[in-house]
């Protein structure tokens, strides 16, 4: 049996990755290609006690650098529960964000660097690279404005919107540095478009 492929999904809070998710889910099923979906830290013990420690409020004290690393053994660990056994049983495996993530909001956002970051994931990044990666293309003040109406405006920067802002960046300048893996897709059309678009590149990189 032939491995699976690794996709993952990536983009801004609310840019629609978990709609995508559904849709293409839908699709699968209909076409019967065994898959999952999963996120991490996927359930799995040790990652889920990990992710208790970062999301603790009594670890406010916690280091940008720790919290990287954190979340840097936390996907270590959900590969090895999550990953690993669908794609080396021949399923295709969606990830709703990845390694990614940590580059756009913690490398760029949080300004913790591309090398740092790099070598920390390197396990991921050498072992576990993605077939594909969908970048779904919506800035920030189009997500705020789907989610909270266009006369909210006045509440952006209440919104930490110069953070999702430096995240937005960051995706983009990640697609530009690896054009062959991620895939970008225009994020403000209508959702069935858009999975339209998800499922075209799916097939175009051999992956469905
Ligand atoms: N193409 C679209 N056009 C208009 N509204 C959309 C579209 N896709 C999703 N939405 C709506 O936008 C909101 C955010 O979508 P969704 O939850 O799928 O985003 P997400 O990327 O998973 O967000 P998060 O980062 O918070 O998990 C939801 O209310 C959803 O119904
Ligand atoms: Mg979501």
């Amino acid at each position: 049996m032939s491995r699976g492929k690794f996709i993952t999904f990536e983009g801004c809070d609310g840019c629609g990755k978990s709609t995508q998710l559904r849709l293409l889910s839908e699709y699968l099923t209909k076409n019967g290609i065994e898959h999952i979906f999963t996120r991490e830290p996927g359930g799995g013990k040790i990652s889920e006690s990990i992710r208790e420690i970062l999301l603790n409020g009594k670890n406010s004290e916690m280091t940008d650098e720790c919290e990287a690393l954190l979340y840097a053994a936390s996907r270590v660990q959900h590969l090895a529960d999550r990953v690993e056994p669908a794609l080396s049983s021949g399923k295709l495996v969606v990830c709703d964000r990845y390694v990614d993530s940590s580059f756009a909001y913690q490398a760029f956002a949080r300004g913790l660097g591309f090398d740092f970051i790099s070598k920390i994931n390197s396990f991921a990044l050498e072992k576990y690279l993605p077939d594909c990666t969908v970048f779904f293309d919506l800035t920030p003040e189009q997500a705020f404005v789907r989610k909270h109406g266009a006369d909210e405006n006045d509440r952006l920067e209440q919104a930490g919107m110069a953070f999702h802002k430096k995240v937005y960046e960051g995706y983009k300048t990640l697609a530009e540095k690896y054009p062959e893996r991620i895939a970008v897709i225009n994020a403000a059309q209508t959702p069935e478009q858009i999975a339209k678009e998800v499922i075209q590149t799916l097939k175009a990189k051999n992956c469905l």
